[in-house]
């Protein structure tokens, strides 16, 4: 039955161009929360004043949602029911004078709030979360990030289960009421846009600290946390005050309150939310010690409580104007986390490792059914554009500019913006104005990395004339057709180069008559632009876009002799890497062509002796030696395919892992030997460089499945004082052919950790992202685990979100019971959590690019889902997939 909605039913699109500024300022708003599981009752008093920009007369139109309306009052009077409506989430008063105070007190029912958004219950705490829109689920209000406002709350809740009541700024005031009740209220001086807004009750404890600021103001820092987590905050808050130091020498960017605090919830939506002076952390973002959590856990912390404290500079003083500018402050902050997490750990392997993510997740955002520019300009719900694209595209479209002015002049650029804009709420215009005024370069044609959806390919080609001693380098870009974007026009691509000479040092490069050194940045802004380089001896090798310098696919017809000379004379660390990965991708390729065609296996011998080369070479960089050592991942390899195979892509990849554990044994088994550490754990780079490089022989090792590695493997799991060695052990015993290896390590490893749900989380990754045939089963088995929970997000992600993302050939099942389960999920978490079920459903809107049976049981299951009473989130996406 196709249940087909009335017209008006259906969630409609905003615009960027119907922007307006807000007819009503809010100069103040007083809150009044008193905490019940499901009558809190809240009390705001605002005070606006007319717009004087905008036309006479216009309405008093406030957002909100769900709320159960008690009191309206317009300057002290209560309103008549005639002077009012409520209605599709808006409350209209229609005429009101140009500066009044309105008093409104509604209910709402926190603890059955499953979207997490607005108030809502995490076990026994209350918390908050208002971006993008969830102010409106707390009381009435222009909920709209350009309405800045003076925030004071007072919250009230029964003393003995909710000690702790936290919200934005300073604590001026607390004491104790009847009924073992008991208030504080806190103030925060700086204007902010309600999104910003926080608010926290539960009986928390603290670690806390103090920071001095660079102008020699102290500050007091507190990590608020359910009591068992107390022992897994030092390394959150060694972070923070790294980030602190960081953000003052980096950017000159000093904190202004007198307190920051965090506090880590176990519901959450997404990793972190940066509300003024208080921010709230998935426990997964916040908390981590040696024995429970690996060293990726650790990386994760360090970046997402800088990426949070950045917030409070690049989105909070200086905020968006409309949801429309939210890479303004997602994709500045995302390149202001890279830099901090790349200074404080090894800098090529974070480039390699954001790359490697952008280059997959992203590039597949932007080549399917929900492609979208880093601005976009019309969305359903805001919720869906928390993005790849705005984060990560938008990353790198600030690290392009921070390139083209150069380290100095970038940082004169974000002192501009900083200080022009401060306290206001700007656009992507007025931030790449600082960086046109400073630099005076012109950025128009630029701008159109904002507008234009789709990866660039550029298709590079190379001609050496000996007679002439020139080296003609032509480069021709072109971008893809994304939805409702036909026609691209060129962006200005900047694309760092060498030309690495036969002896494998880079040649001076002569253009245009110009010596430009041994490296340059070439500027690509037509369609198609040949360079020529002069005084060139001898035919050299092209090492383009390096460092990644642009958000680009480039093509250049590499030999694999060309790669394997690269791979091991680059100047450029990331190329090297890059010409690793472009030698095992034709590897692969030919590997996925031999099993296409029947033929029996036979893996690149070049390959192998590159490797060969790397496990026996002198490089120093464990790190990153670890990441040239690994091929290519499923996802990336699926990339290079207009029509991906994913059982071939699975099949080639594990025999090529096979072939060289096969080929390379004892250099494998060497260098895992050489890299196990004596001497205590510590989350430290050269420490997780080590064990990154002897997990990574380990897994090589353990393609063999041979006597000698399972003993090995078992004996690491059995001894690892941490988490990192121990999961890794752990993972290669659960994916091994034989069932029986992983069977006692997993319940074991099940039962002494069934106390904490991060660690479970782990337990259920690895066990659904086993490759073999039996993982939709165990999957299916999980589910019905005690330990897991439809309703916490962290769990969906750690099983479901596993299944669907990461273990490819189980997901793409033939019988198409792996997207039959997905839509069973996500028709389930629709009602319940509208955001998950929006983001988890995005695998199978993918299915242009898999083969027609596929397809067609894709969409059927899409269609499934069609049939529901869609929240907007799911709608939004559903209907793009179909489109
Ligand atoms: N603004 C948060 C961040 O990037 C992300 C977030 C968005 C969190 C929406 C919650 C809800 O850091
Ligand atoms: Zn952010």
């Amino acid at each position: 039955m196709n249940a087909i909605q009335p017209e008006a039913a259906q969630p409609q699109a905003i615009y960027l161009k119907d922007y307006q500024a807000p007819a009503f300022w809010v100069d103040q708003v007083k809150l009044d929360v008193a905490l019940d599981d499901h009558q809190t009752r809240v009390i705001s008093t605002l005070s606006l004043r007319r717009n004087d920009q905008r036309e006479a007369g216009l309405p008093l139109v406030l957002n909100g949602q769900g709320l159960t309306l008690k009191r309206i009052e317009l300057a002290g009077q209560p309103l008549a029911e005639t002077d009012y409506q409520y209605q599709e989430d808006l409350l209209t008063v229609a005429r009101v004078p140009d500066q009044f105070t309105l008093v409104t007190e509604v209910e709402i029912d926190p603890a059955n709030n499953t979207a997490l958004e607005g108030l809502y219950k995490s076990n026994t705490m209350f918390c908050t979360q208002c971006e993008a829109e969830g102010f409106r689920r707390i009381t009435f209000f222009p909920d709209r990030p350009d309405v800045l406002t003076r925030f004071t709350t007072r919250i009230e809740a029964d003393q003995q289960r909710f000690p702790i009541l936290l919200s934005n700024g300073n604590p001026i005031e607390r004491g104790e009421l009847d009924n073992g009740r008991h208030f504080v209220t806190w103030e925060d001086p700086f204007p902010k846009p309600c999104y910003l807004f926080a608010l926290v009750g539960g009986n928390l404890q603290a670690v806390k600290d103090t920071f001095t600021t660079m102008s020699g103001r102290e500050v007091a820092l507190e990590i608020w946390v359910e009591p068992e987590n107390l022992h897994k905050c030092d390394h959150a808050m060694r972070s923070l005050k790294a980030s602190m130091r960081w953000d003052e020498q980096t950017y000159g960017r000093e904190y202004d309150l007198d307190i920051f605090m965090i506090v880590a919830v176990n519901d959450f939506n997404m990793g972190a939310m940066e509300n003024k002076g208080l921010n709230i952390f998935n426990s997964a973002c916040v908390l981590a010690e040696p024995k429970s959590e690996t060293d990726a856990a650790f990386q994760r912390v360090e970046g997402v409580v800088g990426h949070e404290y950045f917030h409070n500079w690049s989105g909070n003083r200086v905020t968006c104007r409309d949801w429309f500018q939210l890479s303004l402050k997602e994709g500045f902050t995302v390149y202001r986390d890279q830099s901090f997490s790349a200074d404080m750990n090894s800098a090529p392997v974070k480039r390699i490792e954001d790359v490697a993510m952008l280059r997959t997740a992203q590039f597949a955002e932007d080549a399917g059914p929900t492609a979208h520019p880093v601005r976009p300009d019309h969305y359903i719900e805001i919720n869906n554009f928390y993005t790849l694209t705005i984060y990560e595209k938008g990353a790198e479209v600030v690290r392009m500019m921070a390139e083209l002015l150069g380290r100095e002049r970038f940082r004169q650029a974000t002192d501009l913006y900083f200080e022009r804009h401060d306290g206001e709420a700007a656009t992507v215009e007025d931030f790449v104005a600082c960086m046109a005024e400073v630099s005076e370069l012109d950025f128009s044609q630029f701008m159109r990395w904002y507008h234009q959806a789709g990866t660039p390919k550029i298709e590079a080609s190379g001609h050496f004339d000996a007679d002439a001693r020139t080296y003609q380098l032509t480069l021709r870009q072109h971008t893809p057709a994304t939805p409702g974007q036909a026609d691209k026009l060129p962006l200005h691509i900047p694309v760092r180069m060498g030309l690495v000479g036969p002896n494998g040092h880079d040649l001076p490069l002569e253009l245009n008559g110009e010596q430009l050194g041994t490296e340059t940045v070439l500027h690509l802004r037509e369609a198609e632009q040949t360079f020529t380089f002069h005084n060139i001896a001898a035919e050299p090798v092209p090492s383009l876009l390096r460092g990644f310098s642009a958000p680009v696919k480039l093509a250049f017809d590499y030999s694999r002799e060309q790669l394997a000379f690269l791979m091991a004379h680059d100047s450029d660390g990331f190329n090297r890497w890059d010409a690793g990965q472009r030698l095992a991708v034709l590897a692969l390729q030919h590997l996925v062509n031999q099993i296409q065609a029947n033929e029996p296996l036979q893996l690149d011998p070049a390959l192998i002796e590159a490797t060969r080369t790397l496990l026996n070479g002198e490089m120093t960089d464990k790190a990153v030696l670890a990441e040239m050592l690994r091929l290519p991942s499923e996802a990336y390899l699926a990339e290079q395919y207009e029509q991906v195979d994913v059982d071939a892509i699975h099949k080639a990849r594990s025999f090529a892992r096979k072939a060289l554990a096969d080929a390379l044994y004892d250099d494998f088994l060497r260098l895992y030997k050489v890299n196990q550490r004596v001497g205590d754990y510590a989350p430290e780079a050269n420490q997780i460089a080590e064990r990154s490089l002897k997990n990574t022989c380990l897994g090589y090792l353990m393609a063999r499945e041979d006597e000698a590695t399972i003993a090995l493997t078992q004996e690491q799991f059995n001894c690892a004082d941490n988490m990192t060695d121990q999961r890794a052990a752990l993972t290669l015993l659960a994916h091994a052919e034989d069932p029986r290896l992983g069977a006692e390590p997993l319940r074991r490893f099940g039962e002494s950790w069934a106390h904490d749900p991060l660690v479970m989380d782990q337990w259920f990754s690895l066990q659904v992202t086993r490759p073999q045939a039996d993982a939709l089963d165990r999957l299916k088995m999980l589910m019905a685990h005690p330990a897991f929970s439809l309703k916490n997000p962290n769990r969906v992600r750690a099983l479901i979100g596993a299944f669907v993302g990461q273990n490819r050939v189980n997901f793409h099942r033939q019988d198409g019971q792996g997207y039959q389960l997905l839509a069973d999920v996500v028709i389930e978490l629709n009602r319940l959590n509208p955001q998950i079920a929006a983001r988890l459903v995005i695998p199978l809107t993918r299915w242009k690019r898999m083969t027609s049976e596929r397809q067609d049981m894709m969409k059927a299951q899409l269609e499934r889902i069609r049939q529901e009473s869609l929240s907007p989130d799911l709608f939004e996406i559903i209907e793009k997939a179909l489109a």
